[in-house]
């Protein structure tokens, strides 16, 4: 038995390997691209690293895709791989459509040939999990009720209408040839590994090195924020017992805006890493030009999760956001190879100077 996670050495994909070893034997073969966004250094220190194969190559290339399933015979596929930062979508969206779109689409027709060679029990049994976002729905307002399974589909960015289309490729190739699939959508990650273009990880960067912090308009936009730890339990969990064909929402009870969010990282580096001219880190604080179609709010409703399957977040955002502030203050090592390759050019294109 074995299982297949493609976009493995990216922020999610990375902790989803990580926490796969630490409470399975299972083998399992990983794939990634190695975009900027994939990076060998977050497999160091697997617990398990006999059982890891990693492959260096692309969900889009049929021919590597029908070697790997048919090699491996495995009996799931987590399908993590994407181009995913909303930013670089507005810019060009090529490679969104590429991967996200006919990259899913491909996969789904190699994994269904592959699971139509598969005896009865073992097609049964079989899982295509698909992780999607909850960025697919859309914005909320302030007063709107949080997303639940059924909420429309009203993407605003490239990258989400992009994940929207391969949501709807994923529903068709289970209706259309059955396909056992589940589709997760979560919310917006923080954690261990998360490459320095989004907020979080952003701002820890930049304030760690004494760098402005730029926070988009007013700053008043609301994300629901949730540990990627409590994101890997999550989908470890549907991925054993969730009902095929259905959806699940993921968040972590923690609506912040962004604003607060900043400020609370300052106040937690104020504490743990002071700067050297002794001032707070909040002086670092810029307002910038906004993001276009900038969503205002997410919030998720993830009572159906809770209920049929008995998650619940376990990482408070308190805990969650100083061990964070940790991890990258102890790897500043990591950080250092990232910032010194792809991400200073994409500062560069993206903020000025
Ligand atoms: P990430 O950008 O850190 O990692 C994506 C990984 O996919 C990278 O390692 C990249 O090299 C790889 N990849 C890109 N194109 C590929 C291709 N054609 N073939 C193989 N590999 C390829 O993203 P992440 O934050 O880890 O997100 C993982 C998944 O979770 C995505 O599908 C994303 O839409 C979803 N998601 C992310 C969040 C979040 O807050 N980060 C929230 C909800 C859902
Ligand atoms: P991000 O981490 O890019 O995730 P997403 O756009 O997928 O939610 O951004 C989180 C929020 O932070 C979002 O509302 C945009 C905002 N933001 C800033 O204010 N400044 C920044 O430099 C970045 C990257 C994001």
């Amino acid at each position: 038995m074995a299982i297949l996670i493609t976009g493995s050495a990216g922020f999610i994909g990375s902790a989803f390997v990580h926490s796969w070893f630490l409470h399975s034997e299972e083998p399992a073969v990983t794939l990634d691209l190695l975009t900027y966004a994939g990076n060998p250094d977050n497999f160091a220190g697997l617990r398990s690293a006999a059982g890891h194969t990693f492959v260096h190559g692309d969900i889009a290339d049929r021919s590597l895709m029908q070697r790997l399933l048919a090699e491996f015979q495995p009996r799931a596929i987590v399908h993590l791989a994407a181009e995913t930062h909303v930013d670089r979508s507005i810019r060009t969206a090529d490679a969104f459509f590429q991967t996200n779109v006919i990259g899913t689409t491909r996969l789904l027709d190699e994994v269904t040939a592959y699971w139509r060679t598969l005896s009865e029990e073992r097609q049964r049994a079989f899982r295509f999990l698909h992780v999607s976002t909850d960025e697919v729905f859309g914005a909320l307002t302030a007063h709107d009720p949080p997303f639940n399974e059924s909420s429309p589909y009203r993407p605003s960015s490239p990258y989400a209408a992009s994940k929207a289309a391969a949501d709807h490729a994923v529903s068709a190739w289970h209706t259309t040839h059955g396909l056992p699939v589940l589709t997760t959508h979560c919310s917006n990650n923080y954690g261990p590994r998360q490459f320095p273009e989004k907020l979080i990880p952003l701002c820890i960067a930049r304030a760690t090195s004494g760098e402005p912090i730029p926070v988009y308009g007013n700053g008043a936009q609301i994300r629901d924020w949730l540990h990627v730890e409590d994101h890997c339990a999550a989908l470890r969990l549907v991925l054993e017992r969730g009902a095929v064909g259905r959806r699940y929402n993921i968040g972590g009870y923690g609506e912040t805006a962004n604003i607060d969010m900043v400020r609370m990282l300052c106040e937690i580096l104020d504490r743990k890493h002071p700067r050297q001219n002794g001032e707070p880190h909040h002086k670092l604080i810029r307002f910038v030009t906004d993001r276009p179609g900038h969503d205002w709010r997410y919030a998720i409703d993830p009572s159906r999760i809770r209920d049929e399957l008995g998650w619940a977040p376990n990482v408070s955002l308190t805990q969650g956001l100083a061990d964070t502030v940790d991890w990258y203050i102890t790897n500043a090592q990591w950080l250092e190879r990232v910032r010194t390759g792809e991400y200073r050019s994409w500062v560069r294109t993206h903020y000025g100077q």
